[in-house]
């Protein structure tokens, strides 16, 4: 059990939210991350809070007032060197319904294109005095090197191949509508590119943490080095695979992270490895197929399926911006209680 934690219900009021405090949990809790940087930091406990708290928040998106006073007067940086359409739009919905103000940066147009450090580039930001730095790099470790260096939190929205761990709590949390909050003993099969995935890493450390027993389907040239000591059931073929799981993630061929010559044909590819509707008739009924985006119809997943009842790909893009909000009102709470504290 995660002890004396602070469980906020947040309860509608005349089409506005207010937060509601559990009175029995204990005053003094402080959440004991300053940063996200990967869910291996996280315990099962303090997962399955981030997942009950974005439970919460996830009603008020069909609200007609989609704000509460949370962050307000907090400062939220979203600095994204590297592309993204879903992770920096819903983090920056997500500040926004929390009442904080956003400010941007990204590598083009910034003076990271006169040849700035990373270290220079977060040293200025900070100097801003903003409260959480929302970080996107194409470099592993690059959040940690700036959780090392800066005292605001630093949340990792994707670095290199190493963690997405924003991405692997939303495919939990969009899990949870099909499985309930008991994930132990169901089977989750992945499929695709692993070796240049930080989705894979990050899902594969939190649904084995959730009791999930994960199987990954990958040509071999695709799969990670050291896989054998990873806790995850390889298949080559994807109809083995596929037989009786209870949910399926496939994964975008990373073509921008390969070397040449690792996959020679992409119809091959495809024809092996894209998910369809047939796949999904092999699995448990009730499975769905997802992908963490941006998805490549007919090589990833058919358009087909993509287009389908048995797809949760927009699910993951709303559970999204929950997992944020969720994760971005934690990390406030944890700022203001240490400041109440000084
Ligand atoms: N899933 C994901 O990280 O998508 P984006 O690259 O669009 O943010």
């Amino acid at each position: 059990m995660l002890t004396g934690i602070f469980y906020e219900k947040y309860a509608v009021i005349h089409d506005t939210f207010k937060i509601e405090r559990e009175p029995s949990m204990d005053a003094s809790f402080v959440w004991p991350h300053k940063d996200l940087l990967d869910v291996t930091q996280l315990s099962r406990e303090e997962i399955e809070y981030l997942l009950e708290k974005a439970a919460s928040l996830h009603e008020m998106h069909s609200r007609p007032i989609k704000k509460m006073p949370v962050m307000t007067g907090k400062n939220v940086v979203l600095f994204f060197s590297e592309n993204s359409t879903r992770t920096r739009t819903s983090f920056d919905v997500a500040s926004k319904r929390l009442s904080a103000d956003t400010f941007s940066l990204t590598a083009s147009g910034s003076s990271m294109e006169k040849g700035e450090s990373l270290k220079d580039t977060t040293l200025t930001l900070q100097a801003m005095s903003p409260d959480i730095i929302v970080v996107r790099h194409p470099s592993s470790g690059a959040a940690q090197f700036l959780a090392d260096r800066l005292h605001c939190s630093i949340v990792n929205a994707g670095d290199g191949w190493h963690a997405h761990p924003t991405q692997a709590l939303l495919d939990a949390f969009t899990l949870r509508s099909l499985w309930g909050t008991d994930f132990a003993g169901k089977t989750l099969l992945i499929i695709g590119d692993a070796a240049h995935s930080r989705v894979f890493r990050s899902d594969v450390h939190l649904f084995t943490k959730l009791g999930v027993h994960v199987r990954l389907c990958s040509p071999r040239s695709l799969l990670p080095a050291g896989i054998d000591n990873w806790p995850v059931e390889v298949f080559t073929d994807l109809k083995d695979a596929v037989r009786d799981v209870d949910a399926i993630v496939s994964l975008r061929l990373q073509q921008e992270r390969m070397k040449a010559g690792l996959l020679p044909d992409l119809r091959e590819y495809a024809s092996r490895y894209c998910l369809t509707l047939d796949h999904l008739k092999l699995a448990k009924p009730s499975a769905m197929a997802m992908h963490p985006g941006p998805i490549l119809r007919g090589l990833d997943v058919s358009a087909e399926l993509a287009d389908s009842c048995k797809s949760f790909i927009f699910n993951q893009v709303a559970s999204g911006v929950s997992i944020r909000m969720a994760v971005l009102s934690t990390l406030a709470a944890r700022i203001d209680a240490l400041r109440k504290g000084e």
